[in-house]
């Protein structure tokens, strides 16, 4: 990637920049092969980034929106996506939320759990609205990821057990305001092995026919959420996930029934090579055994590294010296506030700009305020 970097000299660091360029290609590259497959629809995951201009992007390549909470479909709207691509997940929807997306009118709700069902049916007669809703099915996939990002085994809060899901499917046929229309899954996330997605496909399959078997004809869209990785460690070798390999997967593995529409709620794979983490170096610091790069930057504007032990990618932007061995840390009052231990970078000093690799997705959406930081700027190409 290039940093267009003497255009940074006057930015006050730490900021996220968003190459657009790399977005577009990557948009154009999903569209690409969607394109390729009758029926596949995608809604972009906004918890990945819910950046304004990076959304003005997305909804210019014409994809839909997964949200998970009324905020995000309220940056959604304010973006510009349209009512009816927005789909709404999550186990927890509040009343207001639910409100929200009937009065705007989403394309449907990912419900998850038979309580949720009950709620929606009755808010949507209060409002005299019909729902529609997807069920989210917990199909008991390991999607061999770290465990705090996987989300379809048994053990999670996700999803619908498999064994009630002829109950609700019925159930939601005996109430007067939701309409059942379709299955939602979502194995878990930064998945590179398709083992995993076609493991998934085959659990599909057996429910589809199993649903079948039981009366239950008309399922209209299948769901099969994201989770497609990025390359962490390479990131300018592989900028644009493999997504030919990825809809291949689905096309040849999964048994869609005539009509039936497929949806897809990628984010990562989206938005993750695009997006960095721009940050200064204040000082380098001799430690006892130790030699410590610590930047302005920290687990504030990027917690990733320090919640599930995540690597990403640090340059040295302003040096070609040779390499030394550095801790990159954080100014944070933590000791996880760390990016990377024992690390071979250019060597460093004060006022060089270090580059956070493929921060795009979970980087700034996920940024706090502790120890009273500001939450960081984010920058697209065409600001700067
Ligand atoms: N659909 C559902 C229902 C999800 O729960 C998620 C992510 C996605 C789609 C998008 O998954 P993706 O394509 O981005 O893998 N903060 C963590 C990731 C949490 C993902 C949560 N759910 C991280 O920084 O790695």
């Amino acid at each position: 990637m290039r940093f267009p970097i003497e255009k940074f000299k006057t930015l006050r660091t730490p900021f996220y920049y968003y190459d657009t360029e790399l977005l577009d290609e990557t948009l154009s590259a999903i569209k690409a092969e969607t394109d390729k497959h009758a029926g596949y629809h995608l809604h972009y995951a906004v918890k990945a980034c819910a950046n304004p201009k990076v959304l003005r992007h997305i909804i210019a390549a014409g994809m839909g929106a997964d949200c998970v909470s009324g905020g995000e479909i309220e940056a959604c709207l304010k973006a510009g996506f349209p009512a009816d691509e927005i789909v709404f997940a999550g186990v927890g929807k509040c009343d207001w939320e639910i409100e929200l997306g009937l009065k705007v009118g989403i394309q449907y709700f990912n419900v998850e759990s038979i309580p949720e069902l009950e709620v929606i049916n009755e808010i949507a007669c209060r409002m005299n609205k019909m729902a529609h809703v997807s069920f989210r099915i917990n199909p008991n996939v390991d999607a061999h990821t770290h465990s705090n990002i996987t989300t379809g085994l048994a053990e999670n809060k996700f999803g619908i057990a498999m064994e009630d899901m002829e109950k609700i499917i019925k159930l939601a046929d005996s109430l007067p305001n939701v309409t059942f229309v379709g299955l939602h899954f979502h194995i878990g996330s930064q998945i590179l092995d398709m083992d995993n997605f076609i493991a998934l496909c085959h659990r599909i399959n057996e429910l589809q026919d199993r649903l079948e078997a039981e009366g239950i004809k008309e399922v209209k869209n299948i769901n099969v959420g994201g989770g497609l990785g990025i390359d962490y460690e390479n990131p300018d070798g592989h900028p644009i996930p493999d997504f030919k390999k990825y809809f291949d997967t689905y096309s040849q593995h999964l048994k869609l029934r005539p009509g039936q529409h497929l949806h897809f709620e990628l984010g990562r794979a989206v938005v993750g090579q695009c997006g960095n983490l721009m940050t200064r170096c204040l000082y380098v610091k001799q430690g006892s055994t130790k030699k410590f790069v610590i930047v302005d930057a920290g687990m504030t504007e990027l917690i990733r590294p320090a919640l599930y032990d995540a690597y990403h990618k640090v340059e040295n932007l302003t040096s070609k010296a040779p390499t030394e061995i550095y801790d990159v840390v954080g100014p944070i009052c933590e000791s996880s506030d760390t990016f990377v231990k024992d690390y071979p970078m250019a060597e460093t000093k004060r006022g060089d700009l270090l580059a956070i690799r493929s921060a795009g997705a979970y980087g700034e959406i996920m940024a706090s305020q502790y120890n009273c930081r500001s939450i960081p700027q984010g920058y697209v190409s065409e600001d700067i």
